[in-house]
């Protein structure tokens, strides 16, 4: 692999993905080749995936289904466009990626992060992201932000309640204690300007340590 992996994981309403485009448009100015997708999706079989797993209707999802599901949108999209990307040298930004299957289906539904950490490993290999930026907010407060955002569809997901949110955050806390060396935080209830700057440095410090 000689790009940069990078992921970016957070609670609902971080602001993730607002700043995962800004930080790749800096990217791409300042003369780097960059990807930038997200997760479920990014490629046509993986979006379709993506509907079946967030279809509000979909009520009767069993959650090892669903992690099954990820676990299988997160294949395909690793080797139909992440893996090319980084073999040509791409820095690529990916909106979430193994550690939200961790968090959500691992912690807050109960699956248990081990167990799910060994399906993905079965996806994935060893294709671990080189950095993660983790989006710290209170899921109160990102709920809060969904809300406010009526262009945003609500999904299967986003209609959890309130404690599904704080338990999902909790996941968040237990996987970080387990891969202390890979997280970077950000303290995603500052402005967006604040947190863009943070984000451009971390990936900055990344490029460094990674000579690229
Ligand atoms: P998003 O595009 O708003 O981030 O929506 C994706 C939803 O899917 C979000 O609620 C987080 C959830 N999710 C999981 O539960 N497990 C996963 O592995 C991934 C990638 C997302």
């Amino acid at each position: 692999m000689n790009g940069l992996f990078i992921t970016f994981e957070g609670p609902e309403g971080a602001g993730k993905t607002t700043i995962l485009q800004a930080a790749a448009d800096q990217l791409k100015k300042n003369g780097y080749s960059v990807l930038a997708t997200r997760e479920p999706g990014g490629i046509e079989i993986s979006e379709r995936i993506r509907e079946v797993i967030l279809n509000p209707s979909h009520t009767a999802m069993d959650p090892k289904t669903e992690a099954l599901l990820y676990a299988a949108a997160r294949r395909q999209h690793l080797v139909e466009k992440v893996k090319p990307a980084l073999e040509e040298g791409k820095i690529v930004l990916c909106d979430r990626f193994i550690d939200s299957s961790l968090a959500y289906q691992g912690y807050a539904r109960g699956l248990g992060i081990d167990e799910v950490y060994s399906v993905n490993r079965f996806a994935i290999g060893s294709m671990m992201p080189n950095v993660t930026i983790y989006f710290d907010i209170d899921p109160e407060e990102g709920m809060k932000r969904i809300n406010l955002n009526h262009a945003r569809e609500k999904n299967r997901l986003d209609l959890e309640k309130l404690h599904f949110h704080q338990l999902v955050q909790k996941g968040y806390e237990e996987v970080m204690n387990r891969f202390p060396g890979r997280f970077r935080i950000v303290d995603a209830s500052q402005n967006v300007e604040h947190v863009l700057k943070r984000v451009n440095n971390i990936i900055e410090g990344a490029l460094k340590e990674n000579q690229l």
